[in-house]
């Protein structure tokens, strides 16, 4: 076997799959882990289900002789967990490599970490990349989508191997350069914040299936498994079906009423809205879906909640929603929630100066990831036509809205009047009557501000920017 030219650092459960991938699907690498039981594991599991597979992997059990066993110029992949263990792996690798060897961050870091990281390793002279991937164990092993940040030349030195072990959309590798420093990093969190939104919706419709009009798991299912026949086609919805019609093998009932409703979070949904803040940009749905994750993790709140106020959902009348509405509503509610994800990285894009390529962010996602849907392919489109325009006045967008707006009102009308939380759709129906509001109620806001501040105000009739009101007078 030729000396590898590419390591991976962390044999967790992505690494591992993403490892197997380099070897089958680019070429080999050597492997290590701090703990060397766990390369010991991965090897023998290796050898014992895809032999082939571990012939192409150098182990290594120490930090010296992974470094020795890469031919230079070296590309090191770090997956590692987020934050300080991947500042650790970096301070400990960087005295032994030379001075043209690639670092790659692989794991879902904080994009502010990227741009340090990437500026420390700019004035110390050594390459680094960092770079989002998405797809879950599954993605990892067989294509992910991979979204690159950093000197665009240092993403050229790897970028064939990151092609030949990404998803593919109709052949075309789901593996983009976004931008400088952490723009790869912060397009990965948009997609995780859409990620957090799309699941809400679709638990937000669950709840209104099983709540409201009493349906069990498996039926509900099977709704989600016909909805990924339309529109909606998506992973998200597809393993919903699944989620939701699997059986629990202990105790026979549905898995999905077995489980505990106490939603995790490892933080890149938080990431995404705590950035939007920072950026002045619109959210709401993302919002609305860290929200209620925090709300769920509130367990015992709620259960006291209910004991004191009684519990809120109700039955709807028969035939108040139906799921042709329900999926309407859905539609209008992806479309303003990727809406949003894409004006909030137009934003980062113009106060990072990343230049964001908009259809490519599009494109990255159409396969591997966990919000691959097929309307992103529509959104691609729409982003090639106008980069910079809010995602909802594309034709194509304008007419889904114009024909399903209808559908978010009744639903969110319905469910909110008969106590069925909908944080993340009335999140979007909020967004929507508010940007279709030529006239909005923030003259109130100014007067209060002024009247309180002396803030001063703008006038409709009048050029200039610092009029105030005659409350003085008025005492
Ligand atoms: C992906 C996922 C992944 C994410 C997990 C858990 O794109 O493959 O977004 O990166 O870390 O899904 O995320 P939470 O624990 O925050 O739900």
């Amino acid at each position: 076997m030729t000396q590898p030219r590419i390591g991976l650092i962390g044999l967790g459960t992505m690494g591992r799959a993403l490892a197997l991938n380099i070897a089958e699907n680019a070429e080999p690498l050597a492997v290590y882990n701090r703990t060397t039981e766990k390369t010991d594991d991965f090897i023998a599991h290796t050898k014992a289900n895809e032999p082939a597979l571990a012939e192409r992997l150098t182990p290594a059990d120490s930090l010296e002789g992974f470094v020795s066993a890469l031919a230079t110029p070296r590309a090191v992949i770090v997956m590692v967990d987020a934050g300080d263990p991947v500042d650790k792996v970096i301070a400990a690798l960087r005295p032994l490599l030379n001075d043209d060897d690639l670092i790659i961050d692989a794991g879902n870091a904080n994009f502010h970490d990227t741009n340090r990281r990437a500026a420390a390793a700019e004035s110390e002279g050594w390459p680094f990349i960092g770079m989002g991937v998405s797809g879950g164990e599954e993605g990892a092993r067989h294509g992910p989508s991979i979204m690159g940040g950093g000197p665009k030349d240092h993403w050229d030195r790897v970028s064939n191997v990151l092609e030949a072990i990404s998803a593919k959309y109709e052949g075309t590798p789901c593996a983009t350069w976004m931008g400088k420093g952490g723009a790869g990093h912060f397009v990965k969190a948009v997609h995780n914040g859409i990620e957090y939104a799309d699941m809400q919706m679709i638990a937000e419709t669950y709840g209104i299936f099983r709540d409201g009009m009493g349906r069990d798991a498996v039926t509900i299912g099977k709704t989600f498994a016909k909805w990924n026949d339309g529109l909606l086609q998506s992973y998200l919805i597809e393993i919903s079906g699944k989620v939701a019609t699997a059986t629990d093998p202990d105790s026979g009932k549905p898995m999905l009423d077995i489980i505990l409703d106490r939603a995790g979070q490892k933080g890149t949904g938080r990431w995404t809205v705590i950035e939007a803040q920072h950026l002045g940009a619109a959210i709401p749905v993302i919002e609305a879906a860290v929200f209620a994750r925090n709300a769920s993790s509130r367990l015992p709140l709620r259960k006291r909640g209910e004991e004191v106020f009684g519990a809120a959902p109700m039955a709807l009348p028969e035939g108040a929603l139906s799921d042709e509405v329900l999926e309407g509503a859905m539609i209008a509610g992806k479309i303003m929630c990727y809406a949003q994800g894409f004006e909030l990285l137009g934003a980062a894009s113009v106060q990072f100066d990343w230049g964001l390529p908009m259809p490519e962010v599009a494109r990255v996602w159409r396969e591997g990831c966990i919000i691959r849907s097929s309307m992103l392919n529509d959104m691609a489109d729409a982003l090639t036509e106008a980069p910079d325009d809010t995602l909802i006045f594309a034709p194509f967008f304008r007419d889904l809205i114009v024909q399903h707006i209808p559908a978010l009102r009744q639903t969110v009308a319905t469910a909110l009047s008969h106590g069925l939380p909908v944080p993340a759709l009335s999140a979007a129906l909020n967004w929507f009557d508010m940007i279709r509001t030529a006239r909005s109620t923030a003259n109130m806001i100014q007067g209060q501000r002024d009247f309180f501040g002396a803030h001063g105000f703008e006038r409709t009739d009048r050029d200039g920017k610092d009029y105030h009101g005659p409350w003085a007078m008025n005492g």
